[in-house]
């Protein structure tokens, strides 16, 4: 049954990685809703600042990737915090270099699997008996579009690819007890300090993300697709080669040399503002099973210039799916700022 009340004032709610971007955004919600928040983060005078602006909010300087850290962390709420119904993990780290080139690729991959895979497994396990004495409540943990799509932040995909199919196991390990519910929150490109070397001033804004998953809080959306996340979606299903096709188209992540250090002068065009024409055509004689996209054939990509200042890209793609059941001409149209 929809949990109505889930963003009202009778909740507990603990945020990892609340003092900013999409985390802050659901902690000013909740918070202004009347709910009791704590807020978890590495840096005190951000902690500190993030608190004064909220109401009801109480700030724990915690770092999820460290054990004793969240040893502390849990003995805090357990003594002040019993009624703790809702935990958001939220706190995530990447890193952006080339596979083919960086060197330290396994310490960057071990720490970002670290905070966005494993601390997550360890927070849950040890709040699980906390929210199983709660009569409603909710682990929620904050994936990504490139939890299904890989997308140009390699391990950093694969570790919310990771947390994506943990998310699903819970969620079906959970099924006797069904007064916790298991959310996904799955945002596109957000405009915050985390995305600014992958193009996030192209993003939406992480209130956008906040206000969306409340309302599938409220209405028992347990994958919360965010805006471009659910065009990328439908069209994995149909094809993940056009998924995967569209997410990165543009990105010349070739031209990358390197370790993360120097991610911050690489310019990565995304389609973030890409829009999706699908036109099924007749399928009459195409009896035959052939599973496969016959062709991906980029027509046309051209830069116009506008107006001053504002340039756009266009870029299309054609293929055919060859589906016995449902062939389809695909046209994407890119249009980038
Ligand atoms: N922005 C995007 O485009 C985007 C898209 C899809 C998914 N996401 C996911 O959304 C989540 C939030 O990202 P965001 O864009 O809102 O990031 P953000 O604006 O950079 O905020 C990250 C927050 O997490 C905290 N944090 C970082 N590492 C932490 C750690 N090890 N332990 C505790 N707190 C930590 C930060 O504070 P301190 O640095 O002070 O610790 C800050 O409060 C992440 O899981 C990210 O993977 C983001």
């Amino acid at each position: 049954m929809p949990w109505a009340q889930a963003g009202g004032a009778n909740n507990t709610v603990l945020i990892s990685g609340g003092t900013a971007g999409i985390g802050f955004e659901i902690a000013k919600l909740f918070s202004a809703n009347g709910s009791k928040v704590i807020i978890t983060g590495r840096d005190k005078d951000r902690l500190d600042k993030a608190v004064a602006q909220l109401k009801n909010t109480t700030g724990i300087l915690s770092d999820v990737s460290n054990a004793a850290d969240v040893d502390k962390l849990v003995t805090t709420i357990k003594q002040d915090f019993p009624e703790l119904n809702i935990v958001i993990n939220n706190a995530g780290r990447a890193q952006l270099y080339n596979l083919a080139t960086a060197e330290n690729i396994f310490d960057i991959a071990a720490d970002e699997m670290l905070t966005n895979y494993l601390a997550v497994i360890r927070l849950n396990e040890k709040l699980l008996p906390i929210l199983s004495a709660q009569k409603e409540a909710a682990i929620v943990n904050v994936s990504s579009v490139v939890a299904f799509v890989p997308g140009s932040l390699a391990t950093y995909s694969a570790s919310k690819a990771a947390l994506h199919s943990y998310t699903q196991s819970l969620r079906f390990a959970l099924t006797d007890q069904p007064n916790i519910k298991v959310f996904e929150l799955m945002p596109p490109l957000v405009n915050t300090e985390f995305s600014q070397a992958i193009g996030g001033s192209n993003g939406i804004a992480p209130s956008v993300v906040a206000a969306d998953f409340l309302d599938a809080l409220e209405n028992d959306v347990y994958e919360i697709r965010v805006g471009n996340t659910q065009t990328i979606y439908d069209l994995y299903l149909k094809s993940p080669a056009a998924a995967f096709a569209a997410l990165n188209k543009g990105r010349e992540i070739n031209t990358i040399k390197g370790n993360a250090a120097s991610a911050n002068t690489i310019s990565i065009p995304i389609c973030t503002q890409s829009l999706l024409f699908r036109f099924s055509v007749s399928s009459g004689y195409l009896s035959y099973e052939l599973s496969m996209i016959s062709s991906i054939i980029n027509l046309f990509t051209s830069k116009l210039q506008l107006n001053k200042g504002f340039q756009s890209r266009f870029g299309l793609i054609f293929f055919f799916k060859t589906l016995s059941d449902s062939p389809e001409l695909c046209i994407f149209v890119g249009i980038k700022n």
